[in-house]
């Protein structure tokens, strides 16, 4: 896979010499994004909370175009988690009606970069008018093979764990599975990311350093980068440094490094 430099960063800027650093043959396969600090992005302008997760909104945007470019296979963010109800409903409200925006305006922009739109989480307890604006995103990128942008709605991880136990008593109950039957692979394919490599680079912005309940199965052996940088400033320059930096570590899955494959995930099932 050949990287679009000059899509990315015109020559002599400070991301284009960043970009430079970036081997295309290791670049993460897989990318999730934990998009923190919005609402101190805001405040910090005394502006409503809103207006942040406005802001945040564009960096999705930069974000997944540079994905595209790069040729990165699978990125996962973090828009809603099963804890974020907790929030006042008039911001909780505020998100979603944004989400709706969001995918009204990317629309073309995903079919346009080859994107392809999915949803991670329980989408049981969203209103059914936004359903209808996910499956109308899935439905129009179903035929797109670039990137896939795997958005995290009313997503934990205990909560997708919880999910995965009860089919498998279901399915036990129903004579349909036997202990024996139950792997690591067989726990894998029944996540909601069932299929997609586990991620290989987690980010995290605004200084926290926590998961927030974010895929805890699949982040094993993910590397982590926090960077303090607020969602709404996270731009070309900081996604870059991010896979600069992940490209510098040494990936040994419990192993010695002369024993990982390169670019290999042994532990992937
Ligand atoms: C992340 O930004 C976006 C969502 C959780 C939806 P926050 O809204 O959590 O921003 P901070 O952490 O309050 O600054
Ligand atoms: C994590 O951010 C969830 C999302 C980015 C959607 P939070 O702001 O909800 O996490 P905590 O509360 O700081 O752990
Ligand atoms: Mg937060």
């Amino acid at each position: 896979m050949m990287i679009d430099r000059d899509g990315i960063a015109r020559p002599g800027t400070p991301e284009r010499r960043i970009l430079d650093e970036i081997r295309p043959e290791g670049l993460p396969r897989h990318v999730a994004m934990i998009m923190d600090g919005n609402g101190r992005w805001a405040e910090a302008r005394n502006l409503p909370r809103v207006q942040g997760h406005r802001a945040g909104a564009q960096a999705v945007r930069t974000t997944l175009e540079t994905a595209a470019r790069l040729g990165i296979e699978v990125i996962t963010l973090y828009a809603f988690s099963t804890e974020n109800w907790k929030r006042p409903k008039l911001e909780v409200r505020a998100l979603w009606a944004l989400l709706k925006e969001f995918i009204d305006s990317q629309l073309d922009t995903f079919k346009k970069n080859n994107l392809r739109f999915q949803t991670i989480g329980d989408l049981e307890r969203l209103d059914p008018s936004v359903r209808k604006y996910l499956d109308r995103a899935r439905h129009v990128t179903r035929d797109c093979t670039g990137t896939l942008v795997q958005i995290a709605l009313n997503y934990s991880g205990r909560h997708e764990l919880t999910r995965v136990i009860r089919a498998a008593v279901t399915d036990a109950t129903q004579g349909l599975l036997e202990p024996e039957m139950i792997d690591e692979a067989w726990i894998a394919q029944h996540l909601d990311t069932a299929g997609r490599p586990d991620p290989d680079l987690l980010i995290r912005t605004s200084g926290e350093q926590r998961i927030s309940n974010f895929l805890l199965w699949q982040i094993a052996y993910s590397e982590i980068y926090f960077t303090k940088v607020l969602w709404p400033d996270f731009g070309t320059t900081e996604f870059l440094e991010a896979i600069r930096v992940y490209q510098q570590r040494d990936r040994r899955f419990g192993g010695l490094t002369d024993t990982v494959p390169p670019g290999g995930n042994p532990v992937q099932t």
